[in-house]
């Protein structure tokens, strides 16, 4: 009655068509991010691997000390005073002016789509 070996073939096309998705956007990852570090600026508020790790923390704190504490100043731990702004000091001109070439290649690689930009306003590129 039961044909076994079709309803194991069935089953086998069945489980390459539901998983087709996985598979198939394994072969097609997006580029490996490629960042553009500041040139002139040789550090950032804090050293790199911290920064990789840790900045949407950084970020975060920076955030709470402005809005609800009114600090402005950042004080590193080298004793370099910043002014805690994602527009005005991580994005500046001489730090991360690209947000193309920075935040988002990263991002897009990790699928993460940070919600600042809603009302921070990122810096204007040339194309
Ligand atoms: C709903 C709008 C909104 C969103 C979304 C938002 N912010 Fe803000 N953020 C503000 C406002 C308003 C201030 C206060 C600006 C000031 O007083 O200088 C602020 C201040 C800040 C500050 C300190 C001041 C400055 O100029 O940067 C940081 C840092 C910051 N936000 C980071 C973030 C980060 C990181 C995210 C995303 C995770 C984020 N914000 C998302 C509205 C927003
Ligand atoms: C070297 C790679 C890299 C760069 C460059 C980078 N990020 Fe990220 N960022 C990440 C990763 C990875 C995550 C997700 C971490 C997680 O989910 O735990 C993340 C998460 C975040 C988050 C938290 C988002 C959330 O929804 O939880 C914020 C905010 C953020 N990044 C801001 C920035 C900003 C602003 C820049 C540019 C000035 C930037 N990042 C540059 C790798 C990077």
């Amino acid at each position: 009655m039961y044909d076994g070996g079709k309803i194991i073939t069935g089953l086998i096309i069945g489980v390459i068509l539901l998983t087709f998705p996985i598979w198939y956007n394994l072969g097609a990852a997006p580029p490996e991010p490629d960042i553009k570090l500041p040139v002139k600026t040789k550090k950032c508020v804090a050293p790199k691997d911290y920064m990789r790790e840790k900045h949407m923390q950084v970020l975060d704190l920076w955030r709470d000390s402005v809005v609800r504490t009114a600090k402005r100043i950042y004080v590193a731990d080298d004793g370099r005073t910043f002014n805690m702004s994602l527009q005005n000091t991580c994005m500046s001109a001489e730090c991360h002016a690209k947000k193309s070439e920075f935040c988002d290649q990263c991002h897009t690689y990790t699928d993460v789509d940070p919600y600042c930009w809603d009302c921070h306003i990122p810096p204007k590129e040339k194309k």
